[in-house]
């Protein structure tokens, strides 16, 4: 450790920072950084800070056009940070020098056929009914706005609210901020928490190293559910949902080739195409429940593809230039797992699932309240760390172990 301390740690030794985050994704990131913005001392361990499913999102900002049944409070949570994005991205760039690729360019979400339409016009609904703001064009109009589009669409909903971010870029400049704020990185997986007198107190590395401090964040993404020496009980359910997504770029001589984000749901799958200002054209994603497996597959690739080129067939005519999977955090709910758990000393900054990159203005803002406070303020409470607890196994007592019909009463 670069940094000591001379305030005093349950454990009985003193502290290496106030606050450990573990993981040195996004998440992580913009959690150490505003933490260190509150003048705490802060460590992040992570083998690759800047890494994790960020570098293989599309970095949407959709807060409308992904609105599920359901998720009406999550909504709540997606749009505060929404409204976040500029003063967040003005921020970050004067403290670091970097672009992060924001682009106010609105959605434009299509339908192909009779059944996308009724999709559409039901969203369309939940939206209205939701206050937001979104409107519902034919398909020529659609075409108007975005001529590259297949003939065959038949109408759409037009977000001029639904942004994007660049999250590789977001992800670079959220380590240089940390760097600058002075977050101390060890470039190591974490291995265990450790946990003294039922509190967290540190975490072991990989490489030996032995960090304390006197609050820990785990916000590892998909990994949060499996860190070894978390009690059962303050686990967090998060479960790795698998996400394949292609790169390709616009040839100057074809620009614009898009001018906003265009996506649909083909034959039930959800397929977008995200225009950066620098040319690259995201598209994405699959949804895969099948554990830990990162393979791009050829059926992944083919399914987007063909979904991408019934929306905009031109697009047969562009370098493909990546293909890569990730893995979203997902949790029970769909939504974030945020502050205190039941251990003290331990607090989440997980399970972001779709909205890893759309939350991460107001998940750092949130974090760093919950880390200087012990409490989350009011917008976050419906996602407490605490809401999936489990009751902590009961002690065996002296009276069940000796008494064989204690077990017989049980059986
Ligand atoms: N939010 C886009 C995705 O998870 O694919």
């Amino acid at each position: 450790m670069s940094r000591t301390s001379d305030s005093s740690h349950p454990s009985g030794g003193p502290h290496t920072a106030d606050v450990l985050v573990i993981g040195g994704g996004i998440i992580g990131l913009v959690t150490a950084w505003r933490a260190a913005q509150r003048g705490l001392r802060v460590a992040l361990a992570d083998p690759a800070p800047g890494g994790g499913a960020a570098r293989v999102a599309a970095g949407m900002l959709a807060a409308v056009t992904e609105l599920h049944y359901g998720e009406e409070t999550l909504l709540g949570l997606n749009l505060a940070s929404a409204r976040r994005y500029p003063d967040f991205v003005a921020e970050l760039t004067a403290a670091t020098g970097q672009d992060v690729g924001y682009r106010a360019c609105g959605t434009l979400a299509v339908a192909l056929d009779a059944d996308d339409r009724a999709h559409l016009r039901e969203l369309h609904a939940l939206q209205t009914r939701c206050g937001l703001t979104s409107e519902w064009l034919g398909g020529r109009d659609c075409r108007r706005l975005e001529p590259m589009l297949a003939p065959g669409v038949r109408g759409g909903l037009r977000v001029d609210g639904d942004h994007q971010v660049d999250p590789r870029r977001l992800a670079d400049a959220l380590v240089t901020a940390c760097e600058r704020a002075g977050v101390v990185f060890h470039r190591a997986l974490a291995a265990r928490l450790t946990v003294v007198r039922d509190r967290a107190t540190g975490a072991v590395l990989g490489d030996g190293t032995v960090l304390t401090a006197a609050q820990v964040v785990l916000a590892a993404g998909s990994l949060s559910g499996r860190l070894d020496g978390v009690p059962p009980e303050v686990l967090p359910p998060v479960r790795p949902v698998k996400g394949q997504v292609l790169r390709l770029r616009v040839p100057p001589a074809y620009a614009p080739f898009l001018s906003r984000t265009v996506r649909a749901v083909v034959r039930g799958s959800q397929v977008y195409l995200v225009p950066r200002a620098d040319g690259e054209l995201v598209v994405g994603a699959t949804s895969e429940e099948l554990g830990w497996d990162t393979t791009v597959t050829a059926g992944g690739v083919y399914e987007l593809l063909r979904d991408a080129h019934e929306l905009v067939p031109g697009i047969t005519e562009l370098p493909l230039t990546e293909t890569r999977a990730g893995l979203r955090p997902g949790s029970p709910d769909n939504a974030p797992l945020l502050g205190p758990t039941a251990l003290p000393g331990l607090q989440l900054a997980t399970g972001h699932y779709r909205n890893g990159v759309l939350l991460t203005p107001v998940t750092g803002d949130v974090m760093a309240e919950a880390l200087t406070t012990g409490a989350l303020p009011d917008e976050a409470r419906p996602f407490t760390a605490r809401r999936f607890a489990t009751a902590p196994p009961k002690p065996v007592t002296a009276a069940a172990t000796t008494h064989p019909t204690a077990h017989l009463e049980h059986a």
